[in-house]
């Protein structure tokens, strides 16, 4: 074991551990953000920098402290070893120089983007970023490619970190695309144009950070906080086949992996579950998800701000999932940190002005 000291609390982890990972397994404030680490794929981390800090001790036996700025996800934590995060003036600066850089080329075209409300660059910016940018140049630019019948590459937004190439490589069979050329020339290209066809290629879209790669079956059709998640499963002989499912009314817009609280997914899961499977019909539905009441898809959700361990959740009531949400229903009373309200008692709290205004 090594023992680790990040922005003055001090943990023991498993030699071996990441900056990042040692981080993320104490939670809270002190974890940096990720922008190409993917803790589910190999060989990911270390091309976009979010998740620099300051080791000010290298460890026990060498008290000297690193001479820059570290990439967390891929320093190894030593016995000893001395982390600043956000306790760091000189990390914070640096964060909202790579927010900067990020941001150079990538449009910022979140009223029209698919990717708005859930994108990890979106994130990044609002908690580290400036309020402008002194970037007065041309924006590299690309056309949207089709890739299949089933996704889009919107080549403008992608920020190059490379999550959709190991997810291709690491999990499905025959990987058609890749970054081609070099610095500022290096795009992600299928090379000579190919559809990107196989059984898991749709994980691509939820490993992609930003809304690079997207679901052409949901392009369009609804802003992410009109819809309302639901976690929900089925026998696949593909994959696990346990997703969420966003419902608008009583329709399904879109089927994805189920993501944590880093936004990486859960399980794979197939194309058949993805695409195919679109009617209320197809699944058994769990409960609806929990969504942090700091997201923007919590939003009207949530009566007032509350703590990590008493977060409200809506319960969606549309009768055609009545049914299944009995179950749902049954979980939420055994468990008293979830608390389900209605639309009809939202609205009612809403008129008697009991709801914050936002
Ligand atoms: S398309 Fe998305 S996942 Fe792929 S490299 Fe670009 S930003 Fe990363
Ligand atoms: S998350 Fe560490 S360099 Fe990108």
């Amino acid at each position: 074991m090594a023992k680790i000291t990040i922005d003055d609390i001090s943990f023991e982890v498993p030699d071996g551990t990441s900056i990042l990972q040692a981080a993320r397994m104490m939670g809270g404030d002190m974890v940096p953000p990720a922008m190409c680490y993917y803790s589910k794929l190999k060989g990911t981390g270390g091309f976009c920098r979010s998740c620099l800090v300051k080791v000010e001790q290298g460890s026990e036996k060498d008290p000297r402290p690193m001479p820059k700025l570290v990439p967390s996800c891929k320093t190894t934590v030593m016995d000893g070893m001395v982390v600043r995060n956000r306790t760091s003036p000189e990390v914070v600066e640096a964060r909202a120089g790579v927010v900067e850089f990020l941001l150079k080329n990538h449009p910022l075209d979140c009223p029209v983007c698919d990717q708005a409300g859930e994108c990890d660059l979106q994130n990044l910016g609002f908690e580290h970023g400036k309020d402008s940018t002194r970037y007065e140049f041309e924006r590299r630019t690309f056309e949207c490619i089709d890739l299949g019948n089933k996704i889009k590459l919107h080549m403008n937004r992608c920020i190059l970190c490379y999550r959709c190439v190991k997810t291709a490589e690491q999990i499905t069979d025959g990987r058609v695309h890749g970054v081609i050329n070099r610095g500022e020339v290096s795009e992600i290209s299928t090379y000579i144009e190919q559809a990107i066809e196989n059984d898991f290629s749709g994980n691509m879209i939820d490993v992609c950070p930003v809304g690079a790669l997207t679901d052409r079956t949901f392009r369009f059709k609804s802003r992410v906080w009109f819809t309302k998640p639901v976690e929900a499963h089925r026998e696949c002989p593909k994959c696990s086949g346990k997703v969420r499912l966003w419902y608008q009314g009583q329709e399904i817009l879109r089927v994805t992996a189920r993501k944590d609280q880093y936004g990486e997914v859960e399980e794979f899961i197939c194309n058949d579950c993805r695409f195919d499977h679109k009617h209320t019909n197809d699944w058994v539905i769990e409960a609806p998800t929990k969504v942090s009441n700091k997201s923007v898809i919590s939003q009207n959700h949530y009566t007032e701000d509350t703590s990590f361990q008493k977060r409200r959740i809506l319960a969606e009531t549309d009768l055609a999932l009545g049914q299944h949400l009995k179950v749902g229903l049954g979980i939420a009373a055994l468990n008293p940190n979830i608390v389900w309200v209605s639309d009809e008692e939202l609205l009612a709290k809403a008129a008697s002005k009991e709801l914050p205004n936002h």
